[in-house]
């Protein structure tokens, strides 16, 4: 018997999201390779066991049983697309929405992602820190186990390195697990009106540069560099394909405990929208990013179809994110690509439209489509991953299974760590979720209400 620190026995539903071959794609998203009665095994920060209940009782032994009674366990949720380090807050500008005005008619009078600019250079790390760590606190007991996290509320050199400063502070200092993105080419400061083809320069002569060098001396880069190899020769090393970052491949064996790569990801992302950056902009921000090694994510089609996706997909985005405004070509692109295609229906509820990012139709062709809460002042001040499921299963036509392995599975692969995020198989880390119901179609069912009953963050028992 191998003794381990962990055994979740007696689960009805063990919802493991397995997936070898990278992302679920179309029809393969209504698969959540459930287990019934299953058991999870956890040593360290690793899982080293996933079976029928039996088998694992007969092969590890544990001081620390949880017995599920019969509820099921996924995965930790994945949010993908977060903006949560920012000042102050919006709700006058949610009024305004409510008496008629739209969200890019705030914007264009100098309110929306502007407005939060303003109190976010306001704020010091601290204050951001501590603000976002409880951000961060509320989306963990609703599930989330890891998170990215944009910068853009700082717009200027000074403010953008310091909002990568809170999003280190956080990783550091929160169970969460984090990724950094820099998104300096979020809005056109007020400042910069009129010379935005100025603006795009300076962040891609002065600003993008320097976050890559804030990266290569962050903790994010020191945990395991993402363009050095490892001296351990058994580890073989591969490159993620849709990201710039180096993985380690697990064998399928529990020689791989406590060896979950630590490497994280830095991601470029750019807001091609109307009013913010047009299409030849957001290439050069794209194509000065890709050059120095970062991964590449996108807002592209958010409210306005500028022609966005095809060139990120063309270059290899690991996401391209939003796609309200995406045409079938474009989304057949999608589907014959590795990039994930991340839907946000949490802004179009809280925007009060009634339309939203067809996502059904992009799964019926064939896209890996992962769900986020785009968690933000303005857009969407939501939290939760399951009533972002909630959503999208009632507006977009997602089954439950689909939006669960889109905050799974596809939501790890949209932020790089589709091999040691996501699911439930050996040698991947220990972020599972146990929940109060015996169905996982009732995660998505009811919605507002907290169905977490415990949460297990790299093998450690949270609540
Ligand atoms: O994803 N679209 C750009 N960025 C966010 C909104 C941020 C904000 O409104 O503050 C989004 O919707
Ligand atoms: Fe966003």
């Amino acid at each position: 018997m191998k003794q381990v620190d962990l055994i979740i026995s007696n689960i009805g539903q063990l919802i493991t999201c397995a997936a070898r071959e990278g992302a679920k794609k179309g029809i393969g998203m209504r698969d959540l390779g459930i287990v019934e009665d299953g058991a999870v095994a956890v040593e360290g920060k690793s899982i080293v066991g996933v079976d029928k209940s039996g088998k694992i009782l007969a092969e590890f032994e544990s001081e620390n049983v949880l017995d599920a009674s019969g509820r099921s366990v996924s995965p930790g949720f994945v949010d993908p697309h977060t903006h949560i380090v920012f000042g102050g807050d919006r709700f006058n500008e949610f009024e305004l929405r409510i008496k008629g005005a739209s969200y890019l008619e705030i914007m264009e009078a100098g309110g929306g992602i502007v407005s939060t600019v303003a109190k976010t250079r306001a704020a010091s790390i601290r204050e951001l820190a501590s603000d976002a760590s409880e951000r961060l606190d509320v989306m963990l007991e609703l599930g989330a186990t890891t998170v990215e996290i944009k910068t853009g509320y700082g717009l200027d050199f000074e403010n953008e390195i310091k909002m990568l400063e809170v999003i280190e502070e956080l990783d550091k200092n929160h169970q969460v697990d984090v990724i950094p993105t820099f998104l300096a080419a979020h809005a056109i400061p007020a400042d910069w009106k009129g010379r935005e083809d100025e603006f795009t320069d300076l962040i891609c002569r002065d600003m993008i540069p320097a976050a890559w060098d804030w990266y290569k001396n962050s903790h994010f880069s020191a945990e395991y560099p993402a363009t050095e190899g490892t001296e351990n020769t058994e580890k073989e090393i591969v490159a993620d394909k849709t990201s710039n970052a180096l993985t380690q491949s697990q064998p399928n064996s529990s020689s791989s405990v406590n060896s979950v790569a630590k490497f994280r990801p830095f991601f470029i992302d750019v807001f091609c929208e109307k009013n913010a950056f047009n299409l030849k902009q957001s290439k050069k921000v794209i194509n000065t990013a890709k050059e120095l090694g970062f991964a590449i994510k996108a807002h592209v089609d958010e409210f306005t179809n500028l022609g966005c996706a095809e060139f990120a997909i063309e270059n290899g985005a690991t996401s391209i994110d939003h796609l309200d405004a995406t045409s079938n070509s474009e989304i057949d692109l999608l589907a014959n690509s590795e990039t994930i295609g991340v839907v946000t229906p949490t802004v179009n509820f809280n925007l009060g439209s009634g339309e939203f990012a067809d996502a059904r139709n992009m799964i019926d062709r064939g896209c890996a489509i992962a769900l986020s809460t785009d968690y933000n002042p303005g857009s969407a001040p939501c939290p939760s991953q399951p009533v972002t499921m909630a959503i999208a299963c009632r507006y977009q036509k997602l089954l439950p299974s689909e939006a669960l392995n889109a905050v799974t599975i596809n939501a790890a692969h949209a932020i790089g760590l589709g091999k040691t995020h996501g699911s439930i198989e050996v040698g991947k880390r220990a972020d599972l979720l146990v929940f109060g119901t015996e169905d996982y179609r009732q995660i998505a069912y009811e919605f507002g209400r907290n169905l977490v009953f415990s949460v297990i963050k790299s093998g450690k028992r949270i609540f």
